[in-house]
């Protein structure tokens, strides 16, 4: 990215997680704009084959094709449309979410949101209930005295600071939620769409969720979500609904995305990258813990990083994330490359070095 003085800037935070296959990638501008020259928008009372594109391309390359797609406009709508539609289908209106998640600020959703402050009294219900994460005593528990619809999880804690689901806790949530008849939803909103080395973060393990729901990523900052439902689930007609989501021009957005994110295999690259700095980061100094998955990589640092991120900023011409006060959060487009990463890393030791330096005089 270049500024209005033609500073240019290394983007390690992709405008949270959303820029996925780059800024004005040729391609993404080509076809939006086509469709926008063609038709941009067009009521969901009349059926647009580009959703039918989109939900093929969607099942071919995460592998879940079998699986039905509805569309919306964010995250939070996604979660909550995941969420009504567990109620719906199961009878049942209590929910289980975890310590340090986030789900987003519409009301169900921000009801199971470990955040105090931006829960407004309309929203706080006794149907969301929040545990310890990785906890799954606890979660049997409840799911044993409580009638629960679903169980909804990040693939990868995000906003809470990069925390990764134990494989066993999603292996035994998917157990779990079988026998006591409650769904399984994964929110991959942050952690899917190739961000985590793999299409979406739970595929590293073997998990086969119920209800799936994305965002960010999805459409390169084009606005657009949408939540993947196993065929068990049978819709009706009239049982969710949405004036904007799958128009014409949000589904060649999503289009153009997974056509690059295929073509330029940016999974493998966000893998292949994403383990290189990981590595790196972790071998220069202990004194920082790493942690993640493919370019999705928090590092927790024993102080506030204010300074430090300033300093990568202003010094070093690269602009990073953050979680709380100590965490840097890197959520770069996945097609960071190796010298770019060569490039931060070495930022990233001399902004160390200084700021060490500094911390040792006083
Ligand atoms: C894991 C997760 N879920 C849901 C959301 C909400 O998405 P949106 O801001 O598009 O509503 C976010 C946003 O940061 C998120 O990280």
């Amino acid at each position: 990215m270049w500024d209005s003085e033609g500073k240019k800037y290394l983007d390690l935070y992709g405008g949270h997680a959303v820029i996925s296959i780059g800024h004005s990638h040729p391609h993404y501008i080509e076809k939006i704009t086509n469709q926008l020259s063609d038709i941009g928008f067009y009521s969901n009372s009349i059926q647009n084959p580009l959703q039918t594109e989109l939900a093929e391309k969607l099942g071919e390359i995460s592998g879940y094709t079998d699986y039905q797609l509805f569309l919306c406009n964010s995250g939070a709508e996604a979660n909550e449309n995941a969420i009504k539609l567990a109620s719906f289908v199961t009878g049942k209106k209590k929910f289980i979410s975890y310590k340090k998640g986030f789900h987003g600020r519409t009301s169900a959703a921000v009801a199971l949101t470990d955040n105090p402050k931006i829960i407004a009294p309309v929203n706080e219900t006794e149907n969301a209930i929040i545990l310890p994460f990785n906890d799954i005593d606890a979660t049997e528990a409840v799911l044993k005295t409580e009638k629960i619809a679903a169980i909804i999880v990040e693939g990868i804690q995000g906003i809470g600071g990069i925390h990764i689901p134990d494989e066993e806790f999603l292996v035994e949530l998917s157990k779990l939620t079988r026998k006591y008849e409650a769904l399984l939803i994964l929110d991959e909103i942050q952690s899917g769409y190739g961000r985590s080395g793999r299409f979406f973060a739970h595929q590293y393990f073997d998990v086969q969720p119920d209800i799936i729901s994305m965002a960010k990523g999805m459409g390169n900052g084009f606005p657009i979500g949408g939540i993947l439902i196993k065929p068990e689930i049978k819709p009706w007609p009239g049982m969710l609904g949405t004036t904007f989501g799958g128009n014409h021009l949000a589904c060649a957005a999503g289009i153009a995305v997974l056509d690059v994110i295929q073509k330029e295999k940016l999974v493998q690259n966000a893998e292949m990258v994403g383990n290189y700095l990981m590595k790196e980061l972790a071998a220069f100094s202990s004194e920082y813990e790493v942690r993640g998955k493919g370019l999705m990589i928090g590092i927790e640092f024993k102080y506030p990083i204010g300074d430090f991120r300033k300093k990568l900023l202003y010094e070093n011409g690269i602009f990073t994330g953050v979680s709380g006060q100590n965490i840097i959060r890197l959520l770069p487009p996945l097609s960071l490359n190796f010298a770019q990463a060569d490039d931060f890393l070495a930022a990233f030791k001399k902004v160390f070095i200084e700021i060490s330096a500094s911390l040792a005089k006083h």
